[in-house]
């Protein structure tokens, strides 16, 4: 079965998406824009055909003194010939009244003068007419007045504005199609300049040299940054494994290099006082290896990612538990383990318990193996302005000021060790900086050694505040 691939967004979709509402309004606006260009033209060029039917009328009534009596019928006709409608007019006289006319124009669209231009005037009362008026002195009578007026209706205008508009939507539609693929092409071209950082990632030459160079266009250069800081970080993290995994190699090398000079000397001498301490050596270079591998491994658990996720910890009821946990051991070596700290469901922090546990374990291994028989060890818990502090202080022979500024450094250890790998306190270290907390290192009051884990302090469950009313 082959897996189904995860549905990915397209950019060219998504452009699509968000272009296509200004897209939309902006064809709009262009077929209003048009339509009421072609209205704007179609009115100009009827109004020009308007008045020049008033003026020839005018010219008729001057030329043809016999039209002033009464107009032919073909005369009419013509007059009210429209070859998309139908015309109206009226031609009055003020000495014979009503020449010829099919219908009575308003007064207010007629001319106030004799003999001025042709006034065009609009009118919405019935009809919604548009009209062209003209009054005059006929040759045939100068001392009478003659108005003209010839009116149609805005139906033809609109039908030419609609037509027009009709041709231009074609062209508009054609235009976003146009666009559609100019956008396709415009998001293919700029991807295309990806393409040698493409090649740069697969070749891996991030790994050898910074991808931020001149070449990357400016638009991606925060991800050819941000790659190049993973790619680094990631380096570092690499060189820091590489170096530890070589230290825990030297480190196990020498007990097994023990161990075996060990037993070729019990093979080669088989005499048992020789024997003997030969397996005793044996005994403690296995031990040893042992608690090498046991702290490696601590190292990684508490290292890992995939560790549990921190949760609210009452610690003033877990410490003194791990800390009893281990009174049987400090019996065994000689060690007065203590435990000094507030009631339960007092002290509380943001942790993952199982790494808090190891690294409670390897203070009070440290306290148990470097302190030593006859001494006392004393883990003390106590929260202060948000930060929460667990101390352990004995009061054995300590480390002196150089050594104290090296503890926690990883296979770090005084004069020997004692046996130990050098790992417990690089595990505390690891514990608390992965809870945003710190180790700080003292000499303790009674010389011993002091280590001190500071860790923020989380809410108690629940918690009112107290300092309210
Ligand atoms: N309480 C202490 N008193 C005196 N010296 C100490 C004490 N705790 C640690 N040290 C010194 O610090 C060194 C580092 O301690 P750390 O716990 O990291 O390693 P370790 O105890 O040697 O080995 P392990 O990994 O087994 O714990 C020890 O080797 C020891 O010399
Ligand atoms: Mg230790």
């Amino acid at each position: 079965m082959n897996e189904r691939a995860p549905r990915r967004t397209s950019l060219y979709r998504s452009l699509l998406v968000y272009l296509s509402v200004p897209l939309t309004v902006l064809a709009l606006i262009a077929a209003l824009v048009t339509y009421e260009m072609a209205r704007y033209y179609a009115n100009r060029a009827h109004d020009a055909e308007l008045i020049e039917q008033v003026d020839s009328v005018v010219k008729l009534m001057d030329t043809q003194p016999e039209t002033f009596r009464a107009f032919s019928p073909q005369a009419l006709f013509l007059i009210q010939y429209d070859p998309d409608g139908f015309q109206f007019y009226s031609i009055t006289s003020a000495r014979k009244g009503v020449i010829a006319a099919n219908f009575q124009p308003p007064v207010e669209s007629l001319p106030a003068t004799v003999n001025e231009p042709v006034k065009l005037s609009t009118i919405r009362a019935e009809r919604h007419l548009r009209l062209a008026s003209r009054s005059f002195h006929p040759k045939v009578d100068p001392g009478d007045t003659v108005m003209v007026t010839v009116a149609e209706s805005f139906t033809d205008r609109r039908r030419w504005a609609q037509r027009i508009l009709l041709l231009t939507i074609p062209t508009l539609l054609l235009m976003v199609v146009g666009l559609i693929f100019v956008i396709r092409s415009g998001i293919d071209t700029g991807l295309k300049r990806l393409d040698p950082l493409i090649t740069r990632l697969r070749r891996g030459d991030a790994l050898h040299k910074p991808l931020l160079d001149a070449d990357v266009p400016s638009e991606v250069a925060p991800l050819a940054g941000t790659i190049d800081t993973l790619v680094s970080s990631l380096r570092e993290a690499l060189a820091v494994q590489s170096r530890f995994i070589a230290d825990a190699a030297h480190q196990l090398r020498t007990p097994l290099a023990g161990l075996r000079l060990h037993s070729e000397r019990a093979l080669a001498d088989p005499r048992p006082e020789v024997l003997e301490d030969a397996l005793g050596h044996v005994a403690r270079l296995t031990d040893r290896t042992s608690r090498i591998a046991e702290q490696l491994l601590s190292l990684a658990r508490v290292q890992s990612v995939q560790a549990t996720l921190p949760q609210r910890v009452d610690l003033s009821a877990i410490v003194p538990e791990m800390v009893g946990e281990r009174v049987p051991d400090a019996l065994r070596a000689g060690v007065d383990l203590g435990y000094d700290g507030p009631h339960p469901g007092s002290v509380f922090a943001m942790i993952d318990a199982a790494a808090l546990h190891e690294a409670i374990d390897n203070l009070i291994d440290n306290a148990l193996f470097h302190a030593g028989r006859g001494h006392a060890a004393t883990v003390s818990l106590s929260q202060q302005d948000g930060t929460v502090q667990l101390t352990m202080e004995d009061d054995g022979p300590g480390v002196d000021d150089a050594a104290l500024a090296r503890l926690g450094e990883r296979f770090f250890q005084v004069a020997g060790g004692n046996g130990g790998s050098g790992l417990g306190l690089a595990i505390v270290e690891e514990v608390l900086s992965r809870h945003d907390g710190r180790v700080r290192y003292a000499r303790g009051g009674a010389g011993g050694l002091r280590v001190e884990l500071l860790l923020p302090a989380a809410q108690a469950p629940g918690k009112v505040d107290e300092t309210a009313g």
